[in-house]
């Protein structure tokens, strides 16, 4: 069986976006400085290009975690595998995330964060589905909402393939 990528938001969409969600938060953390925390692999070609744009102070962290649930059916809760290499205390916190999907990852992370002590904690990703919310999370920056569709790119991954891509596609498989 092949399969082929079917563009859903283009490389410029993407960029743009992300150049106006930098905006906001250059102007919401004027004074500060922010501290972005990247959940691995996925948020690592977002949380890059939009530290590019952010124009206050801004220092990186990465975290790993993996799922006990099955492949395709998250549990919530998650087992760090790769923890923080600095504190949270008195930090202003942006979670960088790829995609927030059925909210049962983010939610049992945001939870375990915020007993770190940080000044403050949002939440930012690049994609969000909403039909497929399981779990109440409040988002504070989205990149886009999108359909219930599985999609790649951009740190995006099927089967570990395709995170490279520039751009946002749906996986369509050929008969
Ligand atoms: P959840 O919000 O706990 O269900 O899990 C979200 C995680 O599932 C994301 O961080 C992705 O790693 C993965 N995921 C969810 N939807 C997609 C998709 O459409 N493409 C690729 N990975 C996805
Ligand atoms: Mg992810």
């Amino acid at each position: 069986m092949s399969e082929h990528v079917r563009v859903l938001l283009t490389e410029e969409e993407v960029d743009d976006r992300i150049q106006s969600i930098g905006d906001q938060i250059n102007k919401d953390y004027a004074g500060k400085e922010v501290h972005l925390i990247c959940v691995l692999k996925g948020g690592s070609f977002f949380m890059c290009e939009l530290a590019k744009r952010i124009t206050v102070p801004v220092s990186l962290d990465f975290m790993a975690v993996s799922s006990y649930g099955s492949a395709t059916k998250s549990s919530g809760v998650i087992k760090i595998v790769k923890d923080l290499d600095e504190t949270l205390k008195g930090k202003h916190v942006i979670v960088v995330e790829d995609i927030v999907d059925s909210g049962r990852t983010l939610s049992y992370l945001l939870e375990m964060l915020k007993e770190r002590g940080p000044a403050s904690l949002r939440l930012c990703t690049l994609l969000d589905k909403p039909d497929r919310r399981v779990v109440d999370i409040n988002v504070d920056y989205t990149g886009f909402q999108i359909p219930d569709e599985f999609v790649v790119g951009y740190g995006l991954d099927y089967a570990q393939r395709y995170r490279n891509l520039p751009f946002i596609g749906v996986v369509e498989f050929d008969d």
